[in-house]
């Protein structure tokens, strides 16, 4: 597949990175995940608006603009020659000798595209296990950061057990899963984390938030715990690449009925009709 870094297209597989690349060596960057329906990037102005933020809270200077993303953006979908695409975009601080203080260097801008792949259909159709485990990230996770290692390893623990996520836990309140945000619906309300420095903004819930409005189902921003969740009417997850997935099971209890409940359906349908 095709991809693309500091002005070059290439292939995904071709050896692009100097070894000194600083994504490479300290991780120091940070990244977008974008979906494609049909040839219309989705949210795209969004994802790009929390590029700039992620890239100005570590003090990155991202000089490409926002027309010139997305015009890279665009030739990289055309050379895919895909409609149905996930568009990888990550910005870091450069290609330096390695030291801890900021390089006097161009920043990196690399991106690849790869033909979207569904969830199992069974997933969506029957909900999804997760398992809970702590959340052991930095102060800063409304950032969309490189650093990923907790996330990986929740997300693998969670695999392990046979569950598609891991819900984080912090002071005894439901975060956000590994890469992906978390509501629980209780007596025909939607709750969900408050946005903060906990978690990241995620785009599909700012549609999931709009979405709320327009079918009037409440839409509640405050912190629950893992026990709140367990006697909801439905808990569901979002994301770029899972849009919004019903969740049955937490630790191997199921959910009021173990089924994926009507306010999760709701929202997806009208989600799908914003991308057609
Ligand atoms: N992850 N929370 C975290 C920690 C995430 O990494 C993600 C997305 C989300 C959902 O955000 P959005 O709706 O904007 O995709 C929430 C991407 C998909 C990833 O890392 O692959």
């Amino acid at each position: 597949s095709v991809a693309y870094f500091n002005g070059n297209f290439i292939e995904s597989d071709e050896p692009a990175l100097p070894i000194e690349e600083r994504g490479h060596q300290f991780g120091d960057g940070v990244y977008e995940v974008m979906r494609i329906y049909n040839g219309v990037p989705f949210m795209l102005d969004e994802h790009l608006d929390r590029l700039y933020q992620s890239a100005t809270a570590i003090k990155l200077p991202l000089q490409q603009d926002r027309e010139s993303l997305k015009h890279t953006i665009s030739e990289l979908m055309d050379k895919s020659g895909l409609t149905n695409l996930v568009i990888y975009l990550q910005v870091t601080r450069g290609i330096a000798s390695r030291d801890h203080l900021f390089p006097d260097c161009p920043v990196s801008v690399s991106m690849t595209a790869k033909p979207f792949r569904e969830p199992p259909a069974e997933a969506r159709e029957n909900g999804v296990s997760v398992m809970l485990h702590p959340d052991e990230r930095w102060e800063n996770c409304y950032i969309k950061s490189l650093n990923l290692l907790p996330n990986i390893l929740a997300k693998q623990a969670a695999y392990e057990k046979g569950c598609f996520e891991a819900i984080l836990v912090r002071d005894g309140k439901v975060t956000e899963g590994t890469s992906s945000n978390v509501y629980m619906v209780k007596d025909g309300s939607i709750l969900t984390t408050p946005l903060s420095n906990r978690i990241l903004p995620g785009i599909t819930r700012m549609a999931v938030k709009q979405i709320a409005g327009e079918l009037h189902i409440p839409f509640v921003e405050a912190y629950f715990t893992p026990e709140d969740m367990l006697r909801a009417d439905e808990v569901f997850i979002t994301s770029t690449t899972s849009e919004i997935m019903p969740v049955v099971r937490i630790n191997d209890e199921e959910i009021n009925s173990g089924e994926p409940g009507p306010v999760a359906r709701a929202l997806y349908e009208q989600l799908k009709t914003m991308i057609q």
